[in-house]
């Protein structure tokens, strides 16, 4: 089955990546060469994860076509002054082996730098032919309408969290407003889901896992899951989210799950923004 993709500004992202933040060395390049042979065509990396190089060796192990692979990467928060920017995207692209990215995103807005000056360093990014696409990360309402204004090229997607446990309708309304789609990281809200008993009743009517259902779920709403695993059975699971449908009654009772503390990722130390 051909990997269904969401189409934002211009870009064509795969509905589903694997996620990388925690995972390195060997067990990373051996994820990333593993989830590409099961199908997967969207990674998730990050300077700040510490495995661009062994994602790029996962990569050439796999023996899938680089053009048929989506890479994401991001650049750090201490990167954001414009000279860092650069930098940071070119030491990147070195790890990976890469002469480009698909996706370079500014992995966490900085209160230190003006975001005007960020975002022409990543706008640049794009038109240097560093990254072919190029958004935003953990962007809040009034981030995401600056950002917009700002951009000179446009933005293809907000990652944020969002799995059953967070309401995130406001920030997904104004990716919507602006045609930005959204990147749902811990979509599994680290575990959470898969071990939720209502997830699981409503999986069984359609013999699938609890983690499959926030999956489908976040799918339904639109989103683009990126779930970490490094798991070979859990590859497949994860992946295995398109061939059954939630009705409106499944999805009302999963959005009922929304909590106000229902966060997994830690934003202590980020100011608030709204
Ligand atoms: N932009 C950002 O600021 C940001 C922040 C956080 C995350 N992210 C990205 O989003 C990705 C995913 O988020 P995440 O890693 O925080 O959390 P997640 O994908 O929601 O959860 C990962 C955890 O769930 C377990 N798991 C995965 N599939 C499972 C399944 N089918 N059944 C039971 N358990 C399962 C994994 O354990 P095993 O490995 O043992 O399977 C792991 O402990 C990250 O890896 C990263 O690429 C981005």
């Amino acid at each position: 089955m051909d990997m269904p993709v969401v189409i934002s500004g211009g870009a064509r992202i795969p509905a589903i990546g694997l996620g990388t933040w925690d995972v390195r060395g060997r067990t990373c390049a051996r994820a990333v060469e593993q989830a590409l042979r099961l199908g997967y065509r969207h990674i998730d990396t990050a300077e700040m994860y510490g495995n661009e190089r062994e994602v790029g060796e996962g990569l050439r192990a796999s023996g899938v076509r680089r053009d048929a692979v989506f890479i994401t990467t991001k650049v750090w928060q201490d990167h954001l002054a414009p000279a860092e920017f650069e930098r940071a995207t070119k030491e990147s692209l070195v790890k990976l082996r890469l002469p480009d990215v698909d996706l370079l995103l500014i992995h966490w807005p900085s209160p230190r730098i003006p975001l005007v000056e960020t975002m022409g360093a990543l706008c640049r990014m794009k038109q240097a032919g560093f990254a072919r696409n190029i958004g935003i990360s953990n962007f809040t309402v009034p981030l995401i309408e600056e950002a917009m204004r700002l951009a000179t090229a446009p933005l293809v997607t907000n990652q944020i969290e969002w799995h059953p446990y967070l309401d995130q309708s406001k920030p997904v309304a104004a990716c919507r407003r602006h045609g930005l789609s959204v990147t749902a990281y811990s979509p599994i809200a680290r575990g959470r889901a898969a071990g939720d008993a209502q997830l699981r009743l409503i999986g069984m009517h359609h013999r699938k896992t609890a983690g499959q259902v926030s999956l489908r779920f976040l799918v339904q709403e639109g989103a683009i899951v990126i779930p970490r695993t490094s798991k070979i059975e859990r590859l497949e699971e994860n992946m295995n989210i398109f061939d059954f449908e939630l009705n409106a009654d499944e999805m009302d009772a999963i959005r009922k799950l929304a909590d106000p503390r229902g966060r997994v990722v830690d934003w202590s130390g980020s100011p608030s923004w709204d």
